[in-house]
């Protein structure tokens, strides 16, 4: 389904058409392993072994790829799963990646304390400065990876600037697009090379179900990840793609709410006097704030907020919390709070990717917001 259609047509029907034989409206959970061939060497439609392809995923693909404007997309098992194959794909033993200095901690880690091993070098850098990314960059650079906004400190990159920089030193430039989700940021039509996403998040939506994708431009690139995808094996499961699907037919409308329920709670976390600090690109005062604005449709659904007593306060104020459940993970329809320092972003402590741990981070939820704000109210006081 084409770019002529509006998002929320596209996330609708993309890769959704009914089924041929039945009508069903939904596409069909296809829960198989194998498919029956007609002879030897003709399988039908070309499914013959669901890692290779299966038509739940296969939807699912579809229409992942039209909402991030892709030439190809390809489901995995888990955020990190896709990540790794991307990383296997494209580096050998000898080259070098540039990583943000904030970022998920699972990503820090699988450079760090996985894909190091095997000889891929990494610096870390600030991402939302393209000129020390450019400086951190060597001959053997091979990606130069972006979130943004980035998780948990809602740091911003500009994407178009930092796809010229990755493309000057021949590399691409991947964006985690995960915090933002397709409804609000598309970086391939800003330059970016690959998107990837932990469809856990927003896509998924519910919090029932693990997965991730990759999304590219360059169909010779998916091609190259396509194989990989069958080669290494990580894939969707069938149910699990169809779950995500599911939930991504709400994406628009569930962002909307997000952003609106975050503006309100930024608003009441501005000011208190509990709070040190509010990190959400809505705000004006937030560096990125200008790129953000310009880049995205709204500032999504994550806030987060320095305690102003300190760690220990932050993870008082994180146990006090009923509404907001006290969880890792974000992107669904429940409010989530955590401590990233002793929770998601434990891998990184001691590293240039340690997060403070005064610092509170708020999934914010589609629930009542009068609710939400009372809660944060509670937990504050
Ligand atoms: C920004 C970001 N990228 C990637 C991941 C990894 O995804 P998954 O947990 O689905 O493997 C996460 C998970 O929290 C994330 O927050």
């Amino acid at each position: 389904m084409g770019k002529g259609y509006g998002f929320d047509t596209r996330a609708i029907h993309a890769g959704q058409q009914p089924d041929a034989r039945t009508g069903a409206v939904v596409p069909p959970i296809f829960q198989t392993s194998t498919f029956a061939q007609d002879a030897v060497g003709s399988p039908r439609q070309g499914y013959e072994y669901s890692r290779s392809g299966n038509p739940t995923r296969d939807a699912l693909q579809e229409c992942l790829a039209a909402l991030e404007g892709g030439a190809r997309a390809l489901a995995f098992a888990s955020g990190l799963a896709a990540e790794d194959t991307l990383v296997r794909a494209v580096c050998a033993p000898g080259d070098h990646v540039v990583i943000p200095d904030d970022a998920y901690g699972g990503t820090y880690r699988l450079f760090a304390k996985v894909a190091q091993r095997w000889g891929l070098a990494w610096t870390a850098a600030p991402i939302a400065d393209p000129e020390a990314v450019a400086a951190a960059m060597t001959p053997r650079t091979r990606l130069v990876w972006a979130e943004t906004p980035t998780n948990p400190l809602l740091g911003v990159a500009d994407i178009a600037a930092l796809a010229e920089v990755a493309h000057a030193g021949h590399a691409l430039l991947v964006v985690d697009n995960t915090f933002a989700s397709p409804y609000l940021q598309q970086p391939l039509a800003l330059g970016a090379d690959v998107v990837v996403h932990s469809t856990t998040k927003y896509l998924g939506g519910h919090s029932d179900v693990v997965g991730g994708a990759l999304v590219v431009r360059d169909p010779g690139l998916g091609d190259e990840l396509a194989f990989h995808q069958n080669a290494m094996g990580a894939v969707c499961g069938p149910f699990d793609a169809w779950l995500t699907l599911r939930g991504i037919r709400t994406l628009g409308v569930r962002m909307e709410r997000h952003c609106d329920n975050a503006e309100r709670i930024v608003e009441y976390l501005c000011g208190h006097p509990a709070v040190a600090g509010v990190l959400y690109p809505g705000l004006t005062e937030h560096p990125g704030h200008k790129v953000a604005a310009a880049q995205m449709r709204r500032f999504g659904g994550m806030v987060s907020f320095r305690a102003a007593g300190g760690e220990a306060a932050a993870v008082e104020i994180c146990n006090r919390a009923r509404l907001f459940l006290l969880a890792e993970s974000l992107g669904g329809v429940e409010s989530l709070i955590e401590h990233p320092a002793r929770m998601t972003h434990a891998s990184a402590a001691g590293s240039p990717l340690e997060v403070p741990g005064d610092l509170v981070r708020l999934s914010v939820g589609i629930e009542t917001v009068e609710d939400l704000i009372a809660d944060l109210d509670q937990a504050l006081r």
